[in-house]
């Protein structure tokens, strides 16, 4: 599958993708127990760890949040499809979406040493696929009903708001977001702290749905398989109304290019995307650049 450029060019894609040797060398493995210690550090200084999902004012149980993308309201309305995500997911993408995480996996390319934050990661679904290689993977999210609808996976969690990450500067080697970047309620907001958390040097890998770059099946993609997947959706899922706005929030995402340009204006470098399944998903990466570049 070729990688495409970005509007501010990019690297070729086997030699910035592969993490150095020597760099991994000099950072050497690092033990989840010491990452515990930094997020336990984060937790005494910032007070808490569970992000908005903890606040007073949190209303579980709302039917659908709005494009306005209210956060309470996004975060009920995912701990409201919470219960049978998983399954809801891959009876509305035809199974596609477990593809969908390899592919993402590979274009993230996490190795044994390495520290991933998979942010908006759900039951964490994604966090276990990222991790297969070694790394040390981290599921974040701020639907608590999402963190525990995946209780049952081998991988940490951590309740955070992707717009005010509990964490130290510079703590991932790489931060990876798959079909969330959309739910966010400020995207280049979330998009900077997300560099404020990456090292200098690490990467951003985002996965998200985006638009067909080839008119005749972009048509029946918007048409026909876009309302189809919502209607499966609505048919498996413990919230079924939520579906409808998953469904316009797909419409109204930006495309391939345009999202290139949010990432590269939001702090981020060399950003270049790759079209997965004719561009019904788009998988964009970026580097934080070094202080001296
Ligand atoms: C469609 S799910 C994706 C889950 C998972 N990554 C996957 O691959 O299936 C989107 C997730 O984004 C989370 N989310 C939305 N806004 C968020 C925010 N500001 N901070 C943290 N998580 C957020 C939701 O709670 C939800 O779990």
């Amino acid at each position: 599958m070729p990688v495409q450029r970005g509007p501010h060019g990019c690297p070729p894609c086997d030699t910035e993708v592969t993490p150095r040797r020597d760099r991994r060398e000099r950072c050497g493995p690092r033990s989840p127990a010491r990452v515990n210690a930094v997020l336990a550090t984060v937790e005494r200084r910032r007070g808490s760890l569970t992000g908005d999902a903890g606040r007073a004012d949190y209303t579980p149980g709302m039917a659908r949040a709005s494009l306005d993308k209210d956060p309470a309201d996004v975060a009920a309305m995912f701990d409201g499809v919470a219960h049978r995500y998983d399954r809801a997911n891959s009876v509305m993408t035809f199974g596609f979406d477990r593809r969908w995480r390899v592919t993402t996996g590979r274009a993230l390319d996490a190795r044994p040493g390495e520290k991933v934050l998979d942010l908006a990661a759900g039951t964490g679904v994604s966090t276990e696929e990222y991790a297969r290689g070694g790394a040390w993977c981290v599921a974040a999210d701020f639907s608590l009903g999402m963190l525990r609808g995946g209780r049952h996976r081998n991988v940490p969690m951590v309740a955070a708001d992707a717009l005010r990450l509990p964490f130290a500067d510079g703590v991932f080697d790489a931060v990876t977001i798959t079909f969330g970047l959309r739910n966010f309620v400020d995207t280049r907001a979330a998009l900077a702290e997300i560099a404020r958390v990456v090292r200098p040097g690490g990467r951003l890998v985002v996965c998200e749905v985006s638009t067909p770059t080839f008119g005749p099946i972009r048509y029946v993609y918007r048409r026909f398989a876009l309302r189809l997947m919502t209607w499966f959706g609505r048919r498996v899922s413990s919230n079924p109304d939520a579906y409808s706005y998953l469904f316009e929030s797909m419409l109204t995402w930006p495309a391939q290019r345009r999202l290139a340009e949010i990432i590269a204006d939001s702090g981020w470098k060399s950003v270049e995307w790759m079209n997965v399944t004719f561009g019904v998903v788009a998988i964009h990466r970026a580097w934080k650049p070094h202080a001296d570049s």
